[in-house]
């Protein structure tokens, strides 16, 4: 239900609280690889913790302020995406993702998050989509670069996680750019909005 389809049989579908089984089921096998990277792949530990997290990001969506999705590939849940930060006020929000190793390397991240800043900006009004990432965390950064984000600059040690204190990079487009690139994606049939779903 309320299923958009990112092709080759994988969808992006709202994850909510009832779906906390699922869910931790999914961040068990992500845990490991995720888990530097990504703080919700390790606060979800059991069952109680997963619906708290998935209850933090249902309250958020009532309010506005931040959403969460959960990506499918031949049924079984095997990444997220989410908007940590949904402020509609500065018309910023923070885009965050990951999978399980066994869906990476297909573009359902690069597809999905397409799906997510078309919809901040075209529908929401978002003027600038953020991206905050690791500067060891290369995988994240190719997804930035390849999203057609611009780096703003680094949070030298701003992230203690896991025993690391992290510096971030901050990378972001803006609406403009953001239509812009689209139109060249469509122009040159390499990914616009409507080949997020062969359906259409
Ligand atoms: C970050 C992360 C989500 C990136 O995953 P990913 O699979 O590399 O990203 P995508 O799903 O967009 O797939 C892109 C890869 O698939 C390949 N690919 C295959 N088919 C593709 C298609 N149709 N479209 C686009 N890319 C495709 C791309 O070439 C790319 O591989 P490459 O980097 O080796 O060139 C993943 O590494 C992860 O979950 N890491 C742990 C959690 C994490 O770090 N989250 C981010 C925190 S900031």
């Amino acid at each position: 239900m309320f299923a958009i389809s990112l092709g080759e049989g994988a969808e992006l579908r709202p994850i909510e609280p009832w779906q906390a089984p699922e869910f931790l089921t999914h961040v068990e096998r992500a845990r490991e690889y995720a888990g530097p990277w990504v703080p919700l792949t390790v606060l979800a530990k059991d069952l109680e913790s997963a619906r708290k997290l998935l209850q933090t990001y249902a309250d958020k969506q009532a309010a506005d302020t931040g959403r969460l999705w959960g990506i499918w590939r031949d049924g079984t849940l095997v990444g997220g995406v989410l908007f940590r930060i949904f402020d509609t006020a500065m018309e910023s929000c923070e885009l965050g993702v990951w999978l399980e190793p066994s869906a990476a390397g297909r573009g359902l991240i690069t597809r999905a998050s397409r799906v997510l800043v078309d919809w901040a900006v075209d529908e929401r009004g978002m003027h600038r989509v953020e991206w905050l990432v690791s500067t060891a965390n290369g995988p994240s950064i190719a997804v930035a670069k390849r999203l057609g984000m611009t780096k703003d600059g680094v949070l030298r040690e701003c992230f203690p996680w896991q025993g690391v204190r992290h510096d971030m990079e901050v990378w972001s487009v803006l609406a403009p750019e953001w239509r812009k690139a689209r139109e060249a994606r469509e122009a040159a049939g390499t990914g616009g909005s409507a080949d997020r779903d062969p359906a259409r």
